[in-house]
């Protein structure tokens, strides 16, 4: 058929609008509206659930069928064969590097490891007890104040400058949050290692001891970044795309991405999740927790369940849950009631008639807590490792609609204020109660 079209007839009026269909590669047809606005119509669609706001390379999710591709390559097969390196240049260029390109790769990100000198001390500036996702926002943030060399968005080579500053200096950011807060002295990068050997290494090395990365540590942490890189126009990703297309820079954009991802409907959820399970307790007590999680009146909601897309098993936690019993075994054996309880609630879950009916599965966050706590990351840090992982999505994506023709992101909105009104003095003003 060509040039499939939808007719919408207003109010039974003879004219009716043709708008245009576009297929995309695989996944749901669009009807693109754009020519409503001569109708002095808007579409209301909150929380943009049904809305395409980009057309977009990167990643593909099938929320029916439970799939996650990156670039066309299935999540799984990335997360067994492939390293966070390989496929953030995966996600960054389109293909898979050769032996050169990945060489290339790495070694612009390890020439980008350290961070300016001065920053250490904006760390100074921030209590002791802040949350790390606080410091990280700012920080993120006020690199735009550190490279000016790589801040016209309009040239290449300062786009990718940026993309590989970012990549790089995220663990060295995160890191250092924590050994702030814990009143360790910063570790610088320590290049020789693997990115994420790196990250471990600037986590939990001090200057006075030497400290040997886990082989087994090393690799369950990379493929958490794996499974976090990319998730198409989630919250943050939207908000990154929002705030570059107003010619934002991209290190500004990356921290707005940052400040939306913390909320415990976002990335939080992973911490939340841990907390959760840690209030749970111990099996005998989820019937209470279920019974609170349907209540209508409770705002409490079973963390590390439900997923906007989702409406199946989630690809990512299928993968969390079959790793985070063997890291349990190997690291933190004490933390093997947390998982038994973690795989009661989510039997009991998927056996009550509410999740069932809603399409409630465990998301990415539910097994990633347990995971990380066993690799002795601290709870308020799984946020942070999110944000690392997910950095390369941002920039991404970033990229891919700043190589494109830009448009800014504008909604419109349903108004139900009040209609057009005069000034009153306030002398004149009458309270209505
Ligand atoms: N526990 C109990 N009920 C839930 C849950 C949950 N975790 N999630 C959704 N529901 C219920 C809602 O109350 C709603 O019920 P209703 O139709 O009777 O009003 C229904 O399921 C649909 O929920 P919505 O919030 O409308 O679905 P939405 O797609 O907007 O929400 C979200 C998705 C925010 C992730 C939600 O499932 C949630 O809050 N989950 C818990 C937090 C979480 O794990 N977030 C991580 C998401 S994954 C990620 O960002 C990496």
């Amino acid at each position: 058929m060509n040039n499939p079209k939808v007719k919408l007839i207003f109010n039974g009026k003879e004219e009716p609008l043709e708008l245009p269909i576009i297929s995309p590669t695989i996944g749901n047809d669009v009807i693109q509206i754009e020519q409503l606005q001569e109708k002095k119509v808007y579409m209301y669609d909150p929380g943009f659930v049904n809305t395409a706001s980009c057309e977009s390379q990167i990643t593909y999710i099938n929320g029916k069928q439970g799939k996650l591709l990156y670039r066309g390559y299935p999540i799984e097969q990335l997360a067994e064969k492939s390293d966070f390196l390989e496929t953030s240049y995966l996600l960054l260029n389109g293909e898979l590097p050769d032996q050169d390109q990945y060489e290339q790769f790495s070694r612009s990100i390890r020439i980008h490891t350290i961070v300016h000198e001065q920053m250490r001390q904006f760390y100074n500036g921030f209590r002791r007890d802040a949350h790390p996702m606080s410091i990280m926002v700012g920080v993120v943030g006020a690199l735009s104040a550190f490279y000016h060399d790589s801040l016209d968005i309009n040239d290449p080579t300062h786009r990718k400058i940026a993309a590989h500053r970012l990549i790089a200096k995220m663990p060295t950011i995160a890191a250092m949050c924590y050994k702030y807060a814990i009143g360790q002295p910063f570790m610088y990068p320590e290049n020789s290692l693997s990115y994420t050997g790196n990250f471990l290494h600037m986590l939990f090395g001090t200057p006075s001891e030497d400290y040997q990365v886990n082989p087994i540590a090393e690799k369950a942490l990379d493929r958490i970044f794996i499974l976090h890189a990319d998730h198409e126009q989630n919250a943050s990703t939207s908000t990154v795309r929002i705030a570059g297309s107003t010619g934002a820079n991209p290190f500004a954009c990356i921290s707005a991405g940052i400040a939306a991802l913390w909320g415990p409907a976002h990335g939080g959820a992973n911490e939340a999740c841990l907390k959760m399970l840690r209030e749970i307790g111990t099996p005998d007590r989820i019937p209470k927790f279920i019974k609170r999680a349907k209540d209508k009146n409770d705002s409490f909601r079973l963390m590390g369940f439900g997923h906007r897309i989702y409406k199946e098993y989630d690809p990512r936690a299928k993968i969390m849950k079959e790793s985070c019993h063997d890291i349990l075994e190997q690291f933190n054996a004490s933390d093997i009631p947390l998982f038994q309880t973690a795989l009661e609630l989510e039997k009991i879950a998927r056996e009550d008639e509410y999740f069932i009916e809603k399409n409630l599965y465990p998301n990415v966050d539910f097994y990633s807590g347990i995971t990380l706590n066993a690799l002795g990351i601290p709870t308020q840090l799984f946020t942070v490792i999110f944000a690392i992982a997910r950095t390369v999505g941002w920039i991404s994506h970033w990229h891919e609609m700043i190589s494109g023709k830009v448009k800014l992101g504008r909604p419109r909105q349903l108004y139900t204020g009040k209609k057009e009104r005069d000034y009153v003095s306030s002398n004149n003003r009458s309270i209505k109660k």
